[in-house]
């Protein structure tokens, strides 16, 4: 993610790149709108800063300008100190907050920092939907070969085809949200309405009325995050679609009793209604039976998914890693980083009670972090599992696996570093020709992978 800073004033240009670069961001500056201009397309992966008093094309053209190109683009509005009207009509025209001159740089950090995390939610939100209409693009996501992922892949495909409401269960973070999405994109339903709602984040009267009507409408649209602003309840929204019901397990009683009677309607008008009922927490399907009565539990749990926690995924930690550390490097503009021996042993065995969450953020820390020149994954890993007391020490795993994982974690890591030299990695590893051959035969390393 990149923050483009637009100001004539040079002082101000290089005091506000100074600082940002300070805090981590990745800055690119420039003097004139008309320059900045042609390197922003839509779905520009940064935000923009810019100056409203300027010679040539001033803050507001370059901002309907850049709405134009991409209408969530985060774009921050600096103003004269005493400017209000200016800030007001900036905030009006779709600018996504203001800073008004002389400012706090740590408000300024925080400010980018906010505006960063709604871009990346906005771009996530637009590859997922490009890929609803692509099956093969979002199963191509699913990262991993543990058996475990093998037999996840099998069922999203099974599942996906199939008629019947779906159950997922699982941790927080081991992909539930993901998978939804790939049961559609791989389904009938691809391309028809994909709609979710995240049932915990509403009080009783307000989610009965997204979900099933009631007299309040205009916003509903914008809440449940169909691409129109709309009049009508997501139960008629997913009509021939997807109704995905997130945290199903915090339904109330009476939310319960409703949902369960329009079930039993749609069974028996033959009404086109699809759901996957995502339930969060340890205790997988256990937990949600507690949580629902019985017969909207069997309803919805006819088929079940239930999503296995980093920690019983075996070697998939360190795929999933290099996975997530070249995407970051990608973003930040740097080389991926590669675990050492050691440090992929810790990864291997950490309980990662938040899971591929947990892993992308130790991801992009760890990127961060050598993009300076210091820290270790080590250090990271130790950080975060001291703050969430680890419930399982991570289940035991046969030896074999740990032995397995780490001799391909090692092959891979030093072909990458040598760039696909066999020789140079026969020397490092001390392996004859042959052996490394049948190595990288059995791990699925290909040279031609390296060059
Ligand atoms: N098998 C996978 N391969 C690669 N990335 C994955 C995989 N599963 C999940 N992810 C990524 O991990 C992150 C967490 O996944 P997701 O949001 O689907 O989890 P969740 O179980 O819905 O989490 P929560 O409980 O917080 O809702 C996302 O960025 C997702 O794209
Ligand atoms: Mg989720």
């Amino acid at each position: 993610m990149k923050i483009v800073i637009v100001d004539d004033e040079q002082d101000m240009r290089q005091s506000i790149s100074q600082w940002l670069t300070l805090s981590g961001f990745e800055t690119q500056t420039y003097a004139r709108a008309e320059e900045a201009l042609p390197h922003i397309t839509a779905d520009f992966a940064g935000i923009v800063i810019s100056d409203i008093r300027m010679p040539g094309m001033d803050g507001m053209a370059f901002l309907k300008r850049l709405n134009s190109i991409d209408h969530s683009l985060p774009v921050i509005m600096i103003t004269g100190h005493g400017d209000v009207p200016m800030a007001v009509e900036a905030m009006r025209i779709g600018a996504f907050d203001f800073l008004e001159k002389p400012f706090d740089p740590e408000k300024m950090s925080a400010l980018a920092k906010r505006a960063i995390q709604a871009r990346r939610l906005t771009l996530d939100n637009r590859s997922l939907r490009r890929e609803l209409s692509d099956g093969t693009g979002i199963m191509h996501r699913l990262v991993g070969t543990s058996p475990a992922m093998e037999r996840l892949r099998e069922d999203i495909l099974d599942l996906g085809q199939a008629d019947g409401h779906v159950l997922i269960s699982g941790e927080t973070g081991t992909g539930k949200t993901l998978v939804a999405h790939a049961l559609h994109a791989v389904g009938p339903r691809a391309g028809r309405p994909f709609i979710t709602v995240t049932c915990g984040a509403h009080e009783e009267g307000r989610l009965m009325a997204l979900l099933f009507g009631a007299e309040t409408g205009a916003e509903i649209g914008a809440e449940i995050g169909a691409a129109h602003s709309l009049e009508r309840p997501a139960l008629e929204v997913a009509r021939g679609g997807t109704l995905v019901l997130e945290d199903i397990e915090t339904l109330s009683d009476a939310v319960q009793a409703r949902l369960l009677s329009v079930l039993d309607e749609a069974q028996n008008t033959g009404r086109d209604l699809h759901i996957i009922a995502i339930c969060n927490g340890a205790q997988g399907l256990a937990g949600c039976e507690a949580a629902l009565r019985p017969d909207l539990f069997f309803r919805l749990a006819a088929m079940h998914i239930a999503l296995p926690p980093l920690r019983q995924r075996g070697e998939d930690v360190l795929t999933l890693f290099a996975q997530f550390a070249e995407n970051y490097a990608q973003e930040y503009g740097t080389d991926p980083i590669h675990p050492t021996a050691q440090e992929a042993a810790q990864m291997l065995q950490a309980p990662w009670p938040g899971n591929l969450r947990q892993l992308l953020n130790l991801a992009e820390r760890a990127t961060l972090q050598a993009r300076r020149g210091a820290g270790s994954i080590t250090a990271l890993l130790m950080n975060d599992t001291t703050e969430v007391v680890p419930q399982d020490m991570g289940e035991g795993k046969p030896l074999k696996e740990y032995v397995e994982a780490f001799e391909r974690m090692l092959i891979d890591n030093t072909m990458r570093r040598h760039r696909g030299s066999v020789a140079a990695v026969m020397e490092e590893l001390s392996l004859p020709r042959r052996t490394l051959n049948e190595k990288m035969a059995k791990y699925g390393l290909s040279r031609a992978d390296y060059l």
